[in-house]
């Protein structure tokens, strides 16, 4: 076990990525606390896997600062500190450029940016403040932080945000032994792939075409790289987003 007795924190846990991470961390020994806005998924989830560890739901909205401030507290009175939080809570808005209503851009904003802002800063308030003080903090992002999509342009401007926050975050608190990292995933088989993508042909097609491997990512191998960047595996490295996007990045043109 990689990160046995670990305290960790994961936002959106009740599904898709977050659920992913979530079962990794309770293989690897952490003890858990699963967040997220969805308290009927979310808290059976947590109970579902009550028999693979330590593990506690509690429901969070990641936008509301008194809500983020409650995920924390929580954690320290159930367990006694936080080592390792993971920003994953996210949601996505469609619509052209043109179309984009000020009620979707908050809202996207709201959640994937200043969500992250919210849940990294109270988790770095209390790893400051404990003893021994430092930890782990993982900004869930995508390859919209640096690749743009005409029809999410709320989301491309959130993740982008991530991007520099999460440069930011690392070397604000390098001194406290607090490391930051980002993962930007390409296409990530969730149920959202499931129902949305893989059964409309023409949206398959034009994902595959951009991504070299011609698959979706599975979860477990977005939270394969939650446990290496929570590990000292990766002691080294701070404000860097790791990308597992199947090659679609490095991809100039397709002919
Ligand atoms: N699925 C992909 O292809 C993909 C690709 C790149 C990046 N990502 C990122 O990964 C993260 C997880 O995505 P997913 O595909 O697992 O999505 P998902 O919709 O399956 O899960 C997101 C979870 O976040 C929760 N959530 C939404 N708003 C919240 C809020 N305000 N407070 C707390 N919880 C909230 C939802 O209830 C849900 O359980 C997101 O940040 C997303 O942008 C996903």
């Amino acid at each position: 076990m990689r990160l046995e007795n670990k305290v960790a924190i994961v936002t959106g846990a009740a599904n898709g990525i977050g659920l992913a991470i979530s079962k990794r961390y309770l293989a690897e020994g952490v003890r858990l606390v699963m967040a997220d806005i969805d308290a009927d998924k979310g808290r059976a989830e947590a109970d579902g896997l009550s028999s693979e560890g330590e593990v506690i739901f509690v429901q969070c909205d990641v936008g509301d600062k008194a809500s983020v401030d409650r995920l924390v507290a929580s954690t320290v009175d159930y367990y006694g500190r936080v080592d390792i939080t993971v920003a994953n809570a996210g949601i996505l808005r469609t619509g052209a450029f043109l179309e984009v209503s000020e009620e979707d851009f908050d809202a996207v904003i709201r959640t994937n940016l200043k969500g992250v802002f919210l849940t990294g800063q109270a988790s770095a308030r209390q790893m400051v403040e404990q003893d021994p003080q430092g930890g782990i903090i993982i900004n869930m992002s995508s390859v919209n932080q640096v690749l743009a999509i005409p029809q999410i342009t709320p989301y491309v401007v959130a993740k982008g945000g991530v991007g520099q926050l999460t440069k930011v975050m690392a070397i604000s608190l390098v001194e406290q032994n607090i490391r930051v990292n980002g993962i930007g995933p390409g296409t990530v088989a969730t149920e959202m792939f499931h129902n949305n993508i893989a059964t409309d042909e023409k949206a398959l097609a034009a994902v595959m075409s951009r991504t070299p491997m011609k698959r979706p990512a599975e979860p477990s191998e977005i939270a394969s790289i939650a446990v290496f960047l929570a590990s000292d595996d990766s002691s080294y490295i701070t404000g860097q987003t790791i990308y597992a996007d199947g090659g679609r990045l490095p991809l100039a043109y397709t002919c």
